[in-house]
């Protein structure tokens, strides 16, 4: 740990305005600025993230931490800021982590295959109302992965649940259903991220508030595709 002290902090600046300012006046003594991912700002993409006081974006509800304010801590507060710690994330340097692991766990079955072209009429195929509710809720997943640094076990069943909820509750997810949940769940595997034991601290880290039962849902589509229609693929222990 390296201890620095940021003395022109205001109540309105985000979390990572914040580092932003001890980052200039790191560089100006000539020294490295600390390292942490960030895109948007806006809490959508998913690319900020790191632990604060041992707390998954600091812990406040629904925050991602460029979405954090400063007033949300006292003058003179001691912050201890690490990466996201699980083997399928190296660090990469500071605060920033590699995540491309997500990235191939939607590469292994995250879509759906659908031609490209002029986008199809928005009531050409009909949703009902609480499978539409369901997809969308699902659909908040940023990818930032607090749910896994949240986990002790470092399982990204969350992040794949809502993925596969998301497409499994929609008519153009339907076909692909069973060789989804396959490939992900068996990426997730390979990718060294380990099986969800119900401790849901993934929920409660979970800027989105994605909740458990994605993670159901999951369980279910890979039950019933590995165990029941494709036998040969079925490990012990997944899912
Ligand atoms: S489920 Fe929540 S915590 Fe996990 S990657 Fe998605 S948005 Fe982040
Ligand atoms: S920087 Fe995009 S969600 Fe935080």
């Amino acid at each position: 740990m390296v201890r620095y002290e940021v003395p022109n902090v205001n109540e309105h600046m985000s979390f990572l305005e914040m580092l932003d300012v001890l980052n200039e006046s790191l560089i100006a003594k000539g020294e490295d600025p600390v390292a942490f991912d960030h895109d948007c700002r806006e809490g959508i993409c998913g690319m900020c993230g790191f632990m604060i006081n041992g707390k998954a974006h600091g812990g406040f509800k629904g925050t991602t931490v460029c979405q954090l304010h400063m007033r949300k801590f006292k003058d003179g507060d001691e912050l201890y800021l690490e990466p996201w710690r699980a083997r399928a994330f190296p660090v990469i340097k500071d605060l920033a982590v590699n995540r491309v692991s997500f990235d191939r766990i939607i590469a292994a079955g995250g879509f759906i295959t659908a031609p490209t072209g002029s986008a199809p009429d928005g009531n050409a195929i009909q949703v009902p109302k609480r499978d539409a509710d369901l997809a969308m809720d699902a659909a908040a997943c940023i990818g930032c992965g607090a749910c896994v640094a949240a986990c002790p076990n470092a399982a990204a069943a969350l992040f794949v649940g809502a993925k596969i909820s998301h497409l499994g509750h929609l008519p153009q997810g339907q076909v692909e259903r069973d060789r989804r949940a396959l490939a992900m769940v068996q990426q997730m595997n390979r990718e060294g991220f380990a099986n969800c034991t119900n401790i849901g601290e993934c929920e409660a880290a979970c800027p989105k508030q994605i909740k458990l039962e994605v993670i159901a849902f999951n369980n279910h589509d890979y039950i019933k595709a590995a165990f029941t229609e494709r036998p040969e693929t079925a490990v012990a222990g997944e899912g």
